[in-house]
């Protein structure tokens, strides 16, 4: 039997290059040989795409400096440049070059095009964040007819902006925190309006974010009007849009992190909820990748009734942003009420064998390795099932 042709996505141009290495690390060493042939595909921080021993050398940390694979000319593109599914052939633009684009593979001789191309049947994009999971790839991949794991356009789009996330959690009749988004540009004009609404609407201390990054980049938590200010500043660093929102728990005590993994595409399941304890005032960049004093809790410590809640509103949430394949579902607890918000959902969560996602699934029975297959899977289906669709009349 022909094995599957699977791609593996990792790298990329995000913030989160190096969790992505990786995530993708683990995915390679777990995934089924006998199953599939796996095709490493790797994307430097400048945006590069690299296959074959290139891509290997990538993963093991050493990526080559510049391999200059070149987007829009047939010629001079190389076949690591183009990825195929059949008749589809895409070219990933390479955005270091002004001037150069998503161009359309022009070739007289398609054949030839697609001899040079990778085939895939599907790909797994082990991206994290800005150009991972925010549906510009999955967008590419569309474009291409390709199948691929997790999310689409849209639920990786919306699943990454924290502003629309929480217009759409609502919208969902979702618990989620009081809120005030800014712009950039009216904060810059206007710095004195913006605070007065942010404080007529919510009491310090407050988190600041940038609507569309992850790692807790730009993100800092203000205990009162001195602070207010800086902590725009430093969001409007990352995006036009800052979201404020009430801190849970308050001055004296921290939230409660719960989260919780979902599998599935139009009837996801839940898995059992764990729980983090950062080992600072919040789950900040350091806590997450440097500090060690954090902890993980599998599973978290609640109750039944609780549990059920969690795993409850985590498939409502995955379902009010149109997600598929997987995301992590995660939620601040009020420490003393024991109110449950929903904080955020993502769609391409830290995938290494050890990431809270993972490591869910294998406390609710499903293996790290048929968590992979169950994904691709999941990424087929998700395809046929948008072949039904009719584009005309
Ligand atoms: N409203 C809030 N109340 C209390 N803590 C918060 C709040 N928002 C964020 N935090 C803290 O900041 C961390 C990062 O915020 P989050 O919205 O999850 O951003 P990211 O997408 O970067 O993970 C959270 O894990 C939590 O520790
Ligand atoms: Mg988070």
């Amino acid at each position: 039997m022909k094995k599957l042709r699977v791609g593996i996505l990792f790298g990329g141009r995000s913030g989160e290059h190096d969790v992505s290495l990786l995530s993708a690390a683990s995915v390679f060493s777990a995934i089924d040989k006998n199953k599939y042939e796996v095709v490493p595909i790797g994307i430097t921080k400048s945006g590069r795409w690299l296959t074959a021993a290139d891509a290997e050398q990538m993963l093991q940390g050493s990526a080559p400096a510049n391999s200059s694979l070149r987007a829009g000319d047939p010629e001079a593109t190389p076949g690591a440049a183009v990825l195929a599914n059949g008749e589809s052939v895409v070219v990933p633009p390479e955005p270091a070059c002004p001037g150069t684009g998503l161009v359309p593979f022009q070739t007289p001789d398609l054949r030839r095009a697609s001899d040079r191309a990778i085939n895939v049947d599907i790909i797994f994009p082990v991206l994290h964040g800005t150009f991972g999971e925010d549906g510009t790839i999955q967008g590419l991949l569309e474009l291409a007819d390709i199948a691929y794991v997790g999310a689409g356009v849209l639920g990786s789009a919306a699943g990454m902006d924290k502003d629309i996330m929480k217009s759409l959690f609502r919208a969902a009749g979702l618990p989620i925190v009081k809120h005030v988004t800014i712009l950039r540009g009216d904060w810059e004009r206007e710095p004195k309006k913006a605070w007065q609404t942010v404080e007529a609407k919510l009491k310090y201390p407050v988190f600041v974010k940038p609507a569309n990054l992850g790692s807790s980049v730009g993100i800092s938590k203000a205990h009162d009007r001195s602070e207010l200010a800086p902590a725009i500043n430093e969001a409007a660093k990352f995006d036009r849009k800052i979201v404020i929102e009430h801190g849970v728990g308050g001055k004296k005590q921290k939230a409660r992190e719960i989260e919780c993994s979902v599998l599935g595409n139009d009837r996801p399941e839940a898995s059992v909820p764990g729980e983090i304890v950062p080992g600072k005032e919040f789950y900040d960049y350091t806590a997450k990748y440097l500090d060690t004093g954090s902890e993980l809790l599998i599973p978290a410590k609640l109750g039944k009734a609780e549990t059920r809640t969690v795993q409850r509103l985590a498939i409502a949430a995955f379902k009010a942003v149109d997600c598929s394949g997987l995301a992590r579902v995660d939620f601040l607890m009020d420490p003393r009420s024991k109110k449950m918000y929903l904080n955020e959902i993502n769609t391409m969560p830290g995938f290494t064998n050890i990431s809270m996602y993972p490591k869910l699934w294998q406390a609710s029975g499903i293996s790290y390795s048929a968590l992979i297959d169950r994904l691709i899977e999941l990424g087929l289906e998700r395809h046929a099932e948008k072949k039904k669709n009719q584009y005309q009349r």
